[in-house]
C-alpha cells in the first residue's frame, strides 16, 4: 500500500488522463487542483515527507486557510501523470494565513505547484463560499473549440452563453447559470487569477480569450463533465458556422430554452435570454 493505492489520488489520476486523452492539454498545458477531504488527508499522511518551506502565494484566502489541495505542477505534462505521478504531480498543505502553501507531498526533484496556482486558489476561495463548502475541483484546460470560439465572438458572457447553449439541448441543464469571459490577460499571476475568481462568485466556468477555460465543482466527475460539455458545445458551434459559412438556417429559440428548463427543475440566467 502506497500513496499511489489511495482513492481519492487514483482518481485524480485518473482524470489527468482522461483530459491528455481528449486533446486539452498539448505539452505542459493546463492544470488541476482538488481540495482534499480530512480523512483523505488522514490517508496520505503516512506517505508526506518534511514539509518544504512555505512560499507566498501574492493571494489570500482565509477560508482556505489550512486546507490541502493536490495540484499538478508548472511546466509538467498531463501526459505524464499517469506513468510518473511523484514528479508531476503534489500534495501542498495552507499556512493559517491563507497565503502560502508548502509541499508535503510529490512535485519531487524541485518541481512547483502549476503557475495558475493563484487562480485555482482564488477559485477555490469563491466557490467554497458559493457553493456553502461543496466545490473541490477547480480545472483548467485548452480545449481548441471554444479557444477558437473567442477570436470571433464578442468576449461577453452573454454572447458565449448564448453560442452554447444553443449548440446543444443538454447545456442550458448542465450550466443554468452560463459562462464568465474574461478578457485576454497575462496568465500566471494575481491580476487574473482576481479578475477570474471575480466571475467565479457566479459562474462555475470561466473562458479565458485566446488561452483556455476554467471550470470547478464538487467532483471530478461533474467538473470533468462541465469542461466536456462546453467543449463538445463549442466543436458544434464551429462546425455549424464552418458548414453554413456563418449561415445559420434554425435554432433553439429562447422559449424552447425557457421550455427546457421547465422541464429539468433548472434556473436558466434571465440576463442571458431575450
Ligand atoms: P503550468 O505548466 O504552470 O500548469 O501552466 C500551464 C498553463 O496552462 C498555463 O495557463
Ligand atoms: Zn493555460
Amino acid at each position: 500500500m502506497g500513496i499511489l493505492d489511495v482513492e481519492i489520488v487514483k482518481l485524480y489520476i485518473r482524470m489527468c488522463q482522461d483530459g491528455w486523452e481528449q486533446g486539452w492539454h498539448e505539452r505542459n498545458g493546463g492544470n488541476l487542483t482538488y481540495r482534499m477531504k480530512a480523512e483523505e488527508v488522514d490517508a496520505c499522511r503516512p506517505f508526506f515527507r518534511t514539509p518544504g518551506e512555505w512560499v507566498q502565494m501574492g493571494v489570500t484566502g482565509e477560508n482556505l486557510a489550512g486546507e490541502y489541495f493536490l495540484t499538478t505542477g508548472s511546466g509538467k505534462y498531463f501526459r505524464n501523470v499517469q506513468p510518473d505521478p511523484t514528479h508531476s504531480i503534489g500534495i501542498v498543505e495552507i499556512n493559517d494565513k491563507g497565503d502560502a502553501w508548502r509541499i508535503v507531498w510529490g512535485l519531487e526533484n524541485g518541481a512547483r505547484p502549476t503557475s495558475e496556482f493563484p487562480s485555482h486558489f482564488m477559485n477555490h476561495s469563491v466557490r467554497v463560499a458559493a457553493t456553502d463548502g461543496a466545490c473541490r475541483v477547480i480545472y483548467h484546460a485548452h480545449p481548441a473549440n471554444l479557444i477558437a470560439m473567442t477570436y470571433v465572438l464578442p468576449l461577453t458572457a452573454r454572447d458565449f452563453t448564448r453560442a452554447l447553449w444553443k449548440s446543444a439541448t443538454e447545456c442550458p441543464v448542465v450550466f443554468p447559470g452560463g459562462v464568465g469571459v474574461v478578457p485576454w490577460m497575462v496568465p500566471g499571476g494575481a491580476d487574473i487569477a482576481l479578475a477570474t475568481s471575480e466571475l467565479m462568485k457566479q459562474y462555475d466556468a470561466a473562458v479565458w480569450a485566446h488561452h483556455g477555460l476554467f471550470c470547478s465543482g464538487p467532483d471530478f466527475d461533474t467538473t470533468f463533465g462541465l469542461m466536456h460539455t462546453i467543449e463538445k458545445a463549442a466543436q458544434i458551434w464551429i462546425l455549424a458556422q464552418s458548414a453554413g459559412q456563418g449561415k445559420i438556417l434554425q435554432t433553439i429559440r429562447d422559449d424552447e430554452l425557457r421550455a427546457i428548463a421547465t422541464e429539468f427543475g433548472v434556473q436558466l440566467n434571465e440576463d442571458f435570454l431575450d
